[in-house]
Order: structure tokens, then sequence, then C-alpha cells
């Protein structure tokens, strides 16, 4: 009797049908191509990797017979790291999570999926910047939301314009935005535009979740303008990462939230993970706590800003009118306006059979836009091939 193969599609969850793309995948398969030049992925340099460190924590937790780095941690965190990372927060925002507000994540993206998974049912409103991180847009649509992209320009979001909508009557649930050196725009929200936006959250009833993937890495030691957290830590959640500041195989982030929220994340995360890794956890605490992070954030800083200066220089030697490029003050990303009628997509491709590789506008949006635009990153890039590369694409355009 012959059998037929199962019809797995008429199984699928109808959540999947949301169809989150693959994105990701695409930017992270990117990785794997030997001799590109690639603007592509926002990956930091394994230069600043700290092998030595992290393998000399390794021998010391094993020769001190150390039990908690190799189990099980709490579903929060274990306590010794959360508390490294609470004064850390601290010293770098002016306030401190309380015991009950902050939760250790596997990777910033966790976080994402926790409060997508805590606060959303299909239909509901997310607005996100319009550019934005492509792993928040396929988050939220895991969970069946309706995206609502509001535009952002050299001071980030448009917290005008999202007040006009709001007075027409949208309605979302979240907020998602990047205030600092943006990912993939590049760009940091003005501190007024912060004051304003934490209002309209108070006055509207919606959560702010606020991602500081790139905050550390400003190029210069100048103040940065304050967290969305330390100014209205009641209508915020906060979501960090160590994957930029440490290194990314760790998987390590962190969300900070009212009690009540936070609580309900913990809940969640039980039936993800059930914990974060427990050694990653322990590393972090010890790099933290020997200062070790903030000597490795100096380097860091100091290489993306002459890849980032490398960049910039080289697109106003080589572009053509018509096609220009953000300033960041940290972080990884320019965002490139192409000139007319270049087409994002169709760039990429061609550039990618020219060993460049960059990644088109459209992912960065929710809806199909972003076709006159790429993302260079130029974190990963090889100092000595930045030139080199921007010149091959720009001789693409013309
Ligand atoms: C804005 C933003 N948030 C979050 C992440 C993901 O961070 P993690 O590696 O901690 O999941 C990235 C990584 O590219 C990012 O650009």
């Amino acid at each position: 009797m012959a059998v037929t193969a199962p019809q797995w599609d008429s199984l699928f969850a109808a959540r999947t049908r949301a169809d989150v793309g693959d994105g990701i995948a695409q930017v992270l398969a990117f990785l794997g191509l030997p001799g590109l030049i690639s603007f592509a992925g926002g990956f930091p340099d394994p230069l600043t990797f700290p092998r030595d460190r992290a393998a000399a924590l390794l021998q010391e937790f094993a020769a001190v017979g150390e039990v908690s780095a190799f189990h099980y941690a709490p579903t929060r965190g274990l306590a010794g790291p959360l508390d490294a990372l609470a004064a850390r927060i601290e010293s770098l925002q002016d306030r401190r999570p309380d015991e009950d507000e902050l939760l250790i994540t596997s990777g910033a993206i966790e976080a994402l999926e926790l409060v997508g998974k805590t606060f959303l049912d299909r239909g509901d409103t997310v607005v996100v910047e319009a550019p934005t991180y492509l792993g928040a847009i396929m988050a939220f649509r895991g969970f069946e939301s309706e995206i609502v992209a509001v535009p952002i320009d050299e001071a980030g979001l448009e917290v005008d314009e999202l007040e006009r909508r709001l007075a027409k009557g949208l309605r979302p649930k979240l907020l998602y935005t990047i205030p600092d050196h943006q990912n993939p725009g590049g760009v940091t929200l003005a501190a007024e535009r912060r004051a304003v936006l934490v209002e309209l959250a108070r006055r509207h009833g919606f959560l702010i979740v606020e991602d500081v993937a790139y905050r550390e890495l400003a190029f210069d030691d100048g103040a940065s303008p304050p967290t969305l957290w330390s100014l209205a830590p009641d209508v915020v959640v906060q979501a960090g990462t160590t994957s930029k500041t440490f290194f990314p195989g760790l998987r390590l982030g962190w969300a900070v939230a009212p009690a009540q929220i936070s609580q309900r994340l913990v809940s969640a995360k039980q039936n993800t993970d059930q914990c974060a890794g427990a050694l990653g956890q322990r590393l972090l605490e010890e790099y933290v706590r020997r200062g070790w992070i903030e000597e490795q954030l100096a380097e860091s800083r100091a290489l993306y800003r002459r890849k980032c200066e490398a960049t910039l220089a080289a697109l106003a030697r080589h572009m053509p009118e018509g096609a220009h490029g953000t300033t960041p003050r940290g972080g990884f990303f320019t965002w490139l306006t192409l000139p007319d009628g270049v087409d994002s997509t169709d760039l990429a491709a061609r550039a990618a059979a020219q060993g460049v590789g960059v990644v088109p506008g459209t992912l960065f949006f929710a809806d199909g836009r972003g076709n006159d635009s790429v993302r260079l990153s130029f974190s990963m890039v090889d100092e000595s091939q930045i030139d080199e590369g921007v010149a091959r694409l720009a001789a693409l355009m013309r």
C-alpha cells in the first residue's frame, strides 16, 4: 500500500503563517562567505573577543571547584551576576534596578520575545521605527501583531509624527525603539524627544520597549542622553545585550521592567529556556567585577570609531551624487540613501557578485519600503578593505 507523505503545512500553527521571513538567516549566512568584503551583518569584530581572559576565567572556575557556573541557574538569573549587572546599570544610567525589576536573558532577542509573549495577542498594535532592527520585526510578527512604522530622521524617532498619529486614534500596546546609534539608521534619539516620548507613553497607556544594544559603543566620552528607562521606569522595559560589548557566543542579555511586568517575563522564560546559561552569567560577572569590560569597551569604541571614519571618508570619496549616508556617533551602522533609480535589492545582489556584502533597506521595514537605501555595517569589515569595498559599491551605482 502506498503511504503518502504527511501534509505538514496543514499542521503548522496558525501563528507561523504570519511568515516572519528568513531575513536573519540570510544575514547570518554572509558570515560564512570567504573573501567577501562584508558590510552586511551587524556583528562585532572578532578582534575584540577576550579569548585569553575568557579561557583564564574558565580555568579558574574549574580549579576552585566552582559549581554554579556549571549548573542550572534560577530563572531570573544567578544572584552574583544580577548584582554585578545591576551595579553596572547604575553606574551607566544613574538608576539601579531593584531585585524584582532585573532579569538575565539569553540575548536581547529573547527579551523581545518574552515581551511579545507576555503582551501580544493577535491583531495588537506595535509601533516600531522605520527603519528598525529586523529581529524585532520578526519577533513581534511572530505573535501576529500589527506593525505600525513611524519614521526616523537624524534625531531619531519622529516623536511629533507619533503624537499626531496617537491623536488620530492609534492605540499601540507596545512601542519599540533603539534610541542610541540605531540599527540600521545609525542615528540617536535627541534628549528633548526622549522626554516627550515617555510622557506620550504615560498619557496613552502603552509600554516603551527600549533596546540599548549599541548604547555603550559611543565613539566619544561625551555624555549620552539619559535612557528612556532611567527617565520613566514606570512605562519602559529596557532590553540590553552583552553581544556587542563582551562576545555574542555567550548569548546573554537582560531586561529591566516594572516589577509586575518583570515577574511576567520570568514566568514566560520558564518555558523558553528556563534560565540563561549559568556559565556565561559567571563569566560576565567576573568580567564586570574585574573592570575588564571597561578595558574591552575602550578598545572596541576606538576600533569602531576608526572604522566608521574610514567608511564615511570612503563614501565621501567614491559615492555618486544623490547617495548619502547618516553620520553615526557610535555603534556599527550608517544608513545609505541611494541615488534616484538605484534599486537596493538589485544593488545588493550585484554587489555580492563583486565580492561586497550589503543588506538591502527593505529588510528593515515591515511594509516593503526601503528599496532606496542599504545598510552599511562597518563593524566587522577589515579596515584595510573599507575603501575598496565602498569603491566597488559606488561603481555599481553608476
Ligand atoms: C538593535 C538590536 N537588538 C538586539 C540585537 C540582538 O542581540 P542579542 O545578540 O543579544 O540577541 C541586535 C543584534 O544585532 C540588535 O542590533
